[in-house]
C-alpha cells in the first residue's frame, strides 16, 4: 500500500489509531501503541513539499531563539490572564484563560459546550476587547439566536463562520484579538491535507498551526472538541499532550447539570470542579452543590447514604445510592456502577461478603452517584459500604448521618484527608452526625452539636448508621 499512485497524485498511506493516535505503516486488528482493537484507521497523506518544510521551517524559527539559561536567573513574570468572571469557571482554569495558551474544552455534542463558551467570551469581551468566535459547525444566524437567549452582547464579540484553517489564521491576525474560540476543532480542516475534516491527522496538524499561533501572538486559543461516550472519536484524546489545558463539560444531557473538570492544567490545578445548571439562559453556576445534589434525596430510604466528597480544595456533599436484587439465579449477577468505578464496587461487595457475612453473591448489585457526579477518591468507600448494605438488609441509614472513610480488604475503616473541610460542609447543611474512622478523630474541632462516631471496621460503623428495624 506504501506509496502507490493514484490520480490525485503520490499517496503515501499509514493507519493511525482512533484511541491514542499511535501510528502503524500496516493494518493490524491491535493497536501495537496502546492495545486497543479494531481502533486502526487509513489516513492518507498527500507528499506535500509545501507543509514538510512549513512544519520544520516552524521549529527552526522557534529554535533558533532558544539558548540555555540559568534556571536562577530566569526572571518570572506573572502570567496575565482572562478572566471571566463566571467564578466556576475561572476557578478551575485557576484563575482565568491564560494569554498565549491552548485550551481543549471536550464534551458530548449537545451538552453545552458552544453556550458555555459564548457565555465566557462575551464576558472577556465585555472586559478586555475583542474576542474572535469562529464557527465551523453553525451559521452566523444560529450563534446570534443563541446569544440572544443568554442576555446582553458585547460590541467586542465577533463571530466568523469558517472552515478552511488558513483564512481563520489569516483573520485572527489581522483583527487581533484577545482571545479565539475554535468551535469545533474536528470541523477545520487544512487544504494541504487530504484527508476529511475529522481526522486524526487534520486536527492534529490544525491544533497545532493553532498552538503555534498562539504561543506566537500571546492570544489565548479555546479548542472545542467532540467526544462519545466511549472517547473513542478522533480529536481531544489525540490532543491532550499538545494543549496547556484539557476541561471537560460532563453531564447527563437529560439532567439540568453539568459539570466542568480540567484533566490536565499547566497553569493551575487539575483537581477542582465547575458546577452549572442548564436553564433557558445558558449555563448558570450553582454556588451551592451540596444543597442542590441533595434536594431530591429521599429520606429514610433503604439504599441511599450521603458522602462529603473532597472535589480539589472544595468539599461536596453527594448521595449514595445502592440497590440490590436477588437476580435470576442463573448466570453471573450484574454489576452496574455509574460515578463511581465498577471495580471498587466489587472489591466492597467481596468485604461485605468475606468480613460481615453478607450472601451477595447471587444479587444484582447497582450503585450510582445522584446528579451525574463522577467520584475518585477511595473515601467514599465507607458510603458504598453502607449503602448496598443498607439495601440488602432493606434498614435505612439514619437521614442525619454522614459517611466518610477508606475500606481495606480486612473490612477496616482508614483514615481520609481534609476531614475538617468534609464535616464542616456536613454542618452546613444540617447534618448532625458523622461515621467515620477511629483514626481520624484525633485533633478534630467539633461543635457540640454533631456527634462522631469513630469506627475501627465495616461491623461497627453498620451497627452505629444502619436504623434498627
Ligand atoms: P450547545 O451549547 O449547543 O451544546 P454543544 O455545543 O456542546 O453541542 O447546547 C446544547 C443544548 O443546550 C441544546 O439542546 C439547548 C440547550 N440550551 C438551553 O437549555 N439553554 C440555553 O440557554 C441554551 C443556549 C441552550
Ligand atoms: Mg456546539
Amino acid at each position: 500500500m506504501l506509496g502507490f499512485v493514484t490520480g490525485m497524485g503520490k499517496i503515501r498511506t499509514k493507519f493511525v489509531c482512533q484511541q491514542c493516535g499511535g501510528e502503524s505503516l500496516k493494518w493490524v486488528g491491535k493497536c501495537p501503541h496502546c492495545d486497543a482493537w479494531n481502533s486502526l484507521v487509513e489516513e492518507f497523506e498527500p507528499f506535500s513539499v509545501k507543509t514538510e518544510s512549513r512544519v520544520s521551517q516552524r521549529f527552526a524559527e522557534i529554535e533558533a531563539e532558544q539558548v540555555p539559561v540559568r534556571l536562577n536567573e530566569i526572571l518570572q513574570e506573572p502570567q496575565e490572564r482572562l478572566e471571566t468572571n463566571i467564578n466556576e469557571v475561572d476557578r478551575v482554569l485557576g484563575g482565568g484563560f491564560v494569554l498565549g495558551s491552548l485550551v481543549l474544552l471536550g464534551g458530548e455534542p449537545g451538552i453545552g459546550k458552544s453556550t458555555l463558551l459564548l457565555q465566557c467570551g462575551n464576558a472577556i469581551a465585555e472586559r478586555y476587547g475583542v474576542v474572535l468566535y469562529v464557527s465551523a459547525e453553525e451559521s452566523v444566524n444560529q450563534i446570534k439566536l443563541r446569544a440572544d437567549r443568554l442576555g446582553s452582547i458585547s460590541s467586542n464579540l465577533v463571530v466568523l463562520s469558517q472552515t478552511n484553517l488558513d483564512k481563520i489564521c489569516s483573520q485572527i491576525q489581522q483583527i487581533n484579538p484577545k482571545l479565539v474560540i475554535v468551535d469545533s476543532i474536528q470541523t477545520i480542516y487544512n487544504s494541504e491535507l487530504a484527508s476529511a475534516p475529522g481526522s486524526v491527522s487534520q486536527v492534529r496538524e490544525c491544533a497545532t498551526q493553532l498552538m503555534y499561533l498562539a504561543k506566537g501572538t500571546g492570544i489565548a486559543i479555546i479548542l472545542v472538541g467532540h467526544v462519545t461516550k466511549d472517547g473513542s472519536l478522533a480529536g481531544p484524546r489525540t490532543l491532550e499532550h499538545l494543549v496547556d489545558t484539557v476541561l471537560y463539560l460532563e453531564g447527563e444531557r437529560f439532567h439540568r447539570h453539568r459539570i466542568l473538570r480540567s484533566v490536565k492544567n499547566r497553569f493551575g490545578s487539575t483537581n477542582e470542579l465547575g458546577i452549572f445548571e442548564m436553564r433557558e439562559k445558558g449555563l448558570i453556576e450553582v454556588t451551592n452543590p451540596s444543597e442542590i445534589l441533595l434536594s431530591e434525596r429521599p429520606k429514610h430510604a433503604s439504599g441511599s447514604v450521603v458522602v462529603p466528597s473532597m472535589e480539589g480544595t472544595r468539599p461536596i456533599l453527594v448521595e449514595i445510592q445502592a440497590l440490590t436484587s436477588p437476580g435470576s439465579g442463573f448466570g453471573i449477577p450484574r454489576r452496574m456502577a455509574t460515578g463511581v468505578d465498577v471495580r471498587r464496587v466489587s472489591l466492597l461487595i467481596a468485604v461485605l461478603e468475606k468480613r460481615i457475612g453478607l450472601n451477595l453473591a447471587g444479587n444484582d448489585v447497582f450503585v450510582n452517584v445522584a446528579g451525574g457526579v463522577k467520584i475518585e477518591e477511595p473515601a467514599v468507600d465507607l458510603g458504598i459500604i453502607l449503602a448496598l448494605a443498607s439495601s440488602f438488609r432493606n434498614r435505612p441509614v439514619c437521614a442525619n448521618l454522614v459517611a466518610i472513610g477508606e475500606v481495606g480488604l480486612s473490612g477496616e475503616v482508614r483514615s481520609v484527608n481534609f476531614i475538617d473541610k468534609r464535616i464542616q460542609e456536613a454542618i452546613h447543611l444540617g447534618f448532625t452526625g458523622a461515621v467515620m474512622a477511629q483514626s481520624n478523630l484525633s485533633g478534630l474541632n467539633l461543635i457540640s452539636e454533631f456527634t462522631v462516631y469513630g469506627v475501627q471496621t465495616v461491623a461497627e460503623a453498620l451497627e452505629v448508621a444502619l436504623m434498627q428495624s
